[in-house]
């Protein structure tokens, strides 16, 4: 079974309550969304691989740590994932960035994928898919299908907020998929947000509708 870890930072979490407020504008909604990302970007990115090196210092030679391990391919779920990218890509700024389109049907609520396109080594590849919502799972549970399907091995999953069904389907679906969270809410409600959540996350980074 994956594992699912909430980093539950004060930094985080202080950010996460001005993200929720209905009264934080597109503007910081985006500045916060990008922060909280970059800061557990370094908690989801804590098992790297090190190796050893040599180094010249301007006064001798010594031995220090560099990353060692597979090269990161940070893959938003698009749209909302697109909000995380920036910030993670401030801390692993080698990463290559792949896009996978998702949206969820607002009647059946289930997810449609629209795009694809990722970095041509992916299989080798650690990959952190970033969604700012955990609602069913719907759009993560496909989004990680899809990568499987392109010879992805190694993903985690990174999201703000989740519901308890949303964490569940996905280690239902993909039980070799860790998953890292700012916070778990209560519930879903009948149109499938996440309460309290944040409302429409695209909507809200990108001021639509
Ligand atoms: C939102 C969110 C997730 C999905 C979560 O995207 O960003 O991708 O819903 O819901 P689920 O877990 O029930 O599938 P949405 O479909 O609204 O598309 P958008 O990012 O383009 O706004
Ligand atoms: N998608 C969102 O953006 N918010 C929710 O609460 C659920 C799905």
């Amino acid at each position: 079974m994956s594992k699912v870890t909430q980093i539950s930072h004060p930094l985080i979490l202080h950010k996460l309550a001005l993200i929720r407020d209905k009264n934080t504008g597109s503007k910081d909604f985006r500045e916060l969304v990008g922060e909280v990302a970059m800061l557990m970007a370094y908690e989801v990115t804590r098992d790297m691989q090190l190796k050893t090196v040599e180094i010249d210092t301007p006064i001798c030679k010594t031995k220090c740590k560099m990353l060692a391990g597979k090269k990161v391919a940070i893959v938003p779920i698009l749209r909302a994932g697109l909000g995380m990218v920036d910030g993670m890509l401030k801390l692993i700024p080698a990463a290559k960035v792949g896009h996978i389109g998702m949206y969820r049907d607002e009647e059946t609520l289930q997810p449609v994928e629209y795009f694809c396109k990722l970095p041509q080594d992916i299989h080798e590849r650690d990959i952190i898919v970033t969604d700012p919502m955990l609602a069913t799972g719907g759009s993560a549970v496909d989004a990680i299908n899809a990568l499987k399907k392109r010879g992805a091995k190694y993903i985690r999953l990174m999201c703000l907020i989740g519901s308890p069904e949303g964490v569940r389907a996905v280690q239902e679906a993909h039980p070799d998929v860790d998953i890292y969270l700012a916070q778990v809410d209560e519930k879903l409600n009948e149109k499938g947000y996440i309460v309290p959540g944040l409302g429409d996350a695209g909507d809200r980074l990108f001021g639509t509708k």
